[in-house]
């Protein structure tokens, strides 16, 4: 009986070590050095190379690495019959908070300009808006989207979010589905992706999109390249639909070298480290669904493949 971890180019000791400090008699074997694949029952993964999850005839459970699953869904060769689990860490939301925060008042508080005019050794004062005044549009309102929202509502800021189904005793606006978008939508000066990438969602942050927000709108993209038309953010930035953007995440990643996002003036870029996961925050529940897996108990954080999240 053993647990793999199967993440291509990265150093995944901490991992182990983690695992372990919650239960020292795991066996715990790292990809590509599995010995005995007809012991694996527990995969943990990101980015597993195509085909490989066949390879453990007694496999149970396979982990998400991270929050997304959409690298396991999108592998037609992932077991079917065998069940998914991501995780959901108060570790990944605090920094997920911490990191559109920043991005959220650097562009409030005009931060971009401030550095622009200090290279010009400009002294300047820049109005701002009352944070109250700010309206922010959260797309996604699960274990992820619903802690930022609070965090950006504690701030002060005017904040709503958008579901796939209706939220009951919110403690601000969740507006759902199709019929609420363009509501949703219409208050958010700054608009934050936080969905999980699916058919609906993929393209999401589109030009008919945009073009719903209010002028001059800023975008910030935390979930997965793949929700944005990119050749659209570039035209609404250039029209100056929208003022800004700041992208975590991308279709191609590492982002091409040559991709105008790099250059482009008003767009800031990070390399998809918004909410990296931590082993030693993360490591209990794995374990913990190790141990659910091969005593065929009730998995948690499970991932609904027909919905894809
Ligand atoms: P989650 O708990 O599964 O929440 C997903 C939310 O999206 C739910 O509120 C869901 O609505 C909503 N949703 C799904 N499909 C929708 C649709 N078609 N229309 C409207 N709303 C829809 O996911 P999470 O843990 O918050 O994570 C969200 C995503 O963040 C992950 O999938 C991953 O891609 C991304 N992420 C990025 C980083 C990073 O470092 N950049 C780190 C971690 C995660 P319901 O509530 O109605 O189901
Ligand atoms: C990171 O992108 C994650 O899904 O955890």
């Amino acid at each position: 009986m053993s647990i793999a971890i199967i993440c291509p180019n990265r150093d995944v000791s901490d991992w182990v070590t983690a695992l372990h400090a919650h239960d020292p008699t795991l066996t715990v074997e790292v990809w590509p050095g599995i010995s005995k694949p007809g012991e694996v029952e527990f995969v943990l993964t990101w980015n597993h190379p195509a085909g490989l999850l066949r390879q453990f005839p007694k496999l149970k459970c396979i982990s998400s690495l991270g929050a997304g699953v959409n690298h396991l869904l999108n592998d037609s060769t992932c077991p079917p019959g065998i069940p998914l689990v991501r995780l959901v860490d108060i570790d990944l939301m605090q920094s997920m908070a911490e990191y559109v925060l920043h991005g959220v008042l650097e562009h409030v508080r005009r931060f971009d300009d401030y550095r622009h005019q200090q290279a010009l050794g400009q002294w300047a004062l820049q109005n701002g808006p009352h944070l109250a005044e700010v309206g922010i549009g959260v797309m996604g309102c699960g274990a992820l989207g619903s802690y930022v929202a609070g965090k950006l509502a504690d701030f002060g800021f005017s904040v709503s979010a958008w579901s796939r189904t209706p939220k009951q005793g919110a403690r601000m606006p969740v507006f759902s589905g199709e019929a609420g978008l363009g509501d949703f939508l219409k208050q958010a000066d700054i608009l934050v992706c936080l969905l999980p990438l699916t058919a609906e969602t993929e393209n999401i942050l589109n030009m008919q999109t945009f073009s719903q927000l209010p002028p001059k709108a800023f975008l910030i993209n935390v979930a997965r390249g793949a929700h944005l038309v990119d050749a659209d953010l570039l035209a609404a930035l250039d029209a100056g639909q929208l003022s800004g953007a700041l992208l975590d995440v991308f279709r191609v990643e590492p982002l091409p070298r040559e991709h105008p996002f790099w250059a482009h003036p008003k767009i800031r870029l990070t390399p998809h480290v918004a909410s990296v996961t931590n082993p030693h925050s993360a490591a209990l529940q794995i374990v913990e669904n190790y141990h659910r897996a091969i005593t065929g108990r009730q998995l948690t954080n499970l991932v609904d493949r027909q919905r894809g999240y």
